[in-house]
């Protein structure tokens, strides 16, 4: 018998080093290309396990989050309960760090930590296929959060790959306070700013080149999209390659900006010159998948 029944860990953000979207499939989906990067922005997460039927529920605190089985952190503790068959409520209490609508992952990435969580604390183990058909009926990068670290993402974003990884590097990231959801940005892109067949080799060269030093320009293929939607956040790029990123872009499908740095100081400046009413800018940086390591991983504390 556990003599613990709760857990603390840290559901991390990611961003996306390079978007690419090739095209609409028949499932309504689009096919895309992207790397995903595991960064140290993170909501803070307590899942606690107790015995009776099953239920969940969720307490918030910080960012104002979707309520009950509108929250997808919700739909993730039901859906591993279902999977394995638990009678067990699950109680989640979430911190909010990482903005919602942001392309940062927040809510995949809560998800994921919920998951691990009940699997935990339960004493459960799952197929890692299972898992991440289980995590990719929940949202197309949830499985990434399994993997973390710098990763491959292919077909919806849910096929994920581990990449060699860079050394830390720092990030500054700004929320201009408003978003788009993600499907509006899909229906967007119409057809001409699809990536173009010839560039669709940009991800795969890319990857023939990691471990070499080179910071990927691949470019995210929502930014025509979203930059025209929220005035100003083209120049917040141009701002943080002027400040010496070594690259800068739109995360997922927005609305964050973010500029990678080599040097926390030149982070810091980056940071302080973006500042502004309404919107928030954060620095963070980056985690390798080594950090995120088994048996659960991002577990702060453990009562
Ligand atoms: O999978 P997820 O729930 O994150 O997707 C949200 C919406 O974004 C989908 O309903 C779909 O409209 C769009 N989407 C897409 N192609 C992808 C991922 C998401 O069209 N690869």
């Amino acid at each position: 018998m556990r003599s613990s029944n709760s857990v603390a860990l840290k559901a991390y953000a990611k961003i996306n080093l390079g978007l690419r979207v090739i095209g609409r499939r028949r499932d309504g989906f689009h096919e895309l290309r992207t790397i995903y990067q595991t960064i140290s922005l993170a909501d803070h997460l307590e899942v606690r396990l107790a015995a009776g039927p099953p239920a969940v529920s969720l307490e918030t605190a910080g960012i104002e989050v979707p309520p009950g089985r509108q929250n997808l952190a919700v739909r993730a503790a039901e859906a591993v309960l279902q999977e394995l068959n638990l009678r067990r409520k699950v109680t989640v209490f979430l911190r909010k760090r990482i903005p919602s609508g942001s392309g940062l992952g927040g809510s995949s990435s809560d998800a994921a930590a919920v998951i691990r969580a009940v699997l935990h604390l339960a004493g459960k183990k799952m197929p890692a296929d299972r898992l991440l058909a289980l995590a990719a009926r929940l949202g197309s990068d949830v499985p990434f959060f399994f993997l973390g670290g710098r990763a491959l993402g292919i077909g919806r974003g849910e096929e994920v790959y581990p990449l060699q990884e860079e050394p830390r590097r720092y990030c500054v990231l700004l929320y201009p306070g408003r978003s788009m959801d993600t499907a509006t940005a899909f229906r967007r892109l119409r057809a001409p700013l699809l990536t173009s067949p010839s560039t669709r080799h940009t991800i795969e060269l890319f990857c023939g080149s990691v471990g070499k030093g080179i910071w990927p320009r691949l470019g995210n293929d929502f930014e025509p999209v979203v930059f025209s939607a929220f005035r100003g956040l083209a120049a917040v790029k141009r701002s943080l390659l002027r400040s010496g990123a070594v690259m800068a872009s739109l995360t997922g499908s927005g609305s964050v900006v973010f500029g990678v740095f080599e040097d926390y100081s030149q982070a810091q400046t980056a940071a302080r010159r973006l500042r502004r009413p309404g919107a928030d800018v954060f620095v963070a940086r980056t985690v390798s998948r080594r950090e995120l390591q088994d048996p659960l991983p991002g577990i702060v504390t453990a009562k």
